[in-house]
This record gives C-alpha cells, structure tokens and sequence, in this order.
C-alpha cells in the first residue's frame, strides 16, 4: 500500500510517495482524518467492555496501569503512558483515532507499539469500549 503526501514548497509542488510500513500508519499527537473518519463497527454491549477489559488487562495494563492512570508497575522508567481516565486525548478523541493508537502505535517514538497483526480488528474495538468506559463520558466519539 502506498501513501502519497503533496507538500508545496516555495511554489513547487513536490509529490513524496513513501512506502507503507510498520511505522506509517502512526497515530502521532493531533490525531488523524483518517482515525476521525473511521466509525466503531462494535456496539458498546457489557459483553464487549468485559472482552476489551480483559484484553487491556493483559495487554495494556502493565504500562498504563489496572485502572488506566498511566501507572503500570513495569512500564519502562522514562516513559509515562498516557491516564487513560482523563479528559486528554493527545492523539485524539474519537474512537477511530483511539482505534489507531492501539493498533499502530503512538508514534513518533513508538514507546507504545500498535498491536495490529497480534490482535484482531473486532478485539481492538472491544479494547476501544472498554477504555471509553473508564474513560471521560464527555468529548466527540
Ligand atoms: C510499553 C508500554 C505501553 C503499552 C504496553 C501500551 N501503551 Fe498505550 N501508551 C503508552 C505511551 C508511552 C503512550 C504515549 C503517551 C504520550 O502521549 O506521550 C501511550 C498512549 C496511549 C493512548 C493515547 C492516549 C491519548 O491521550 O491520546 C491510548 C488510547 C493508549 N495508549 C491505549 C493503550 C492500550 C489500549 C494498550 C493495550 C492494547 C496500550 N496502550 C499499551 C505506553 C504503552
């Protein structure tokens, strides 16, 4: 897959094609159109909050802690995950953006790597329900 970007530099517009890996789908700080344009295939049942929790519970909560505050005993020393329960969402708010974050990794430094490949899309949505469930009950979707 491709992804093709046009900057306009001094008047001339250069056309940079850069191939698709791992890293180019990042979900970097500011969000995405592309995260925002995505809609949660997955209803917010208690079956598919309990599946997500369970998931985070092995998947996410030794960085960003049993109840999302970003203080997961063994994430490493210099990283800070994010406190999912607050009402920031540095790279964005919807649940497509969130869906990218946990699937691609919050770039640029990917400290948090995404989890495509190793997870399911539909389990990744249920990992997006159950943080919107701990998560701020305000802010766009
Ligand atoms: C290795 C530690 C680590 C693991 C494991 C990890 N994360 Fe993260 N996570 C981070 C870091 C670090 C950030 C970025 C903090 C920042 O903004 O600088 C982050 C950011 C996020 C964000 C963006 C928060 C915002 O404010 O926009 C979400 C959502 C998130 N993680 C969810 C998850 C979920 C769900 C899992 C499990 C599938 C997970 N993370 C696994 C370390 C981790």
């Amino acid at each position: 897959m491709y992804r093709v970007s046009t900057f306009v530099t001094g008047g001339l517009a250069v056309a940079w094609v850069a191939v698709m890996t791992v890293t180019a789908g990042a979900q970097n700080p500011g969000g995405s159109p592309e995260g925002k344009a995505m809609k949660n295939p997955v209803a917010a049942t208690a079956a598919s909050v309990t599946a997500g929790s369970q998931l985070y519970q092995k998947n996410c909560s030794f960085c960003h802690g049993p109840k999302g505050l970003g203080d997961g005993p063994l994430a490493p020393k210099d990283m800070m995950p994010a406190n999912l329960t607050d009402a920031t969402w540095v790279r964005g708010s919807t649940d497509g953006e969130i869906f990218k974050v946990i699937a691609d990794g919050a770039g640029p430094d990917f400290k948090m790597k995404g989890v495509k490949g190793r997870i399911a899309d539909n389990d990744i949505w249920n990992i997006v329900n159950f943080v919107r469930s701990i998560g701020p009950k305000t802010g766009a979707r």
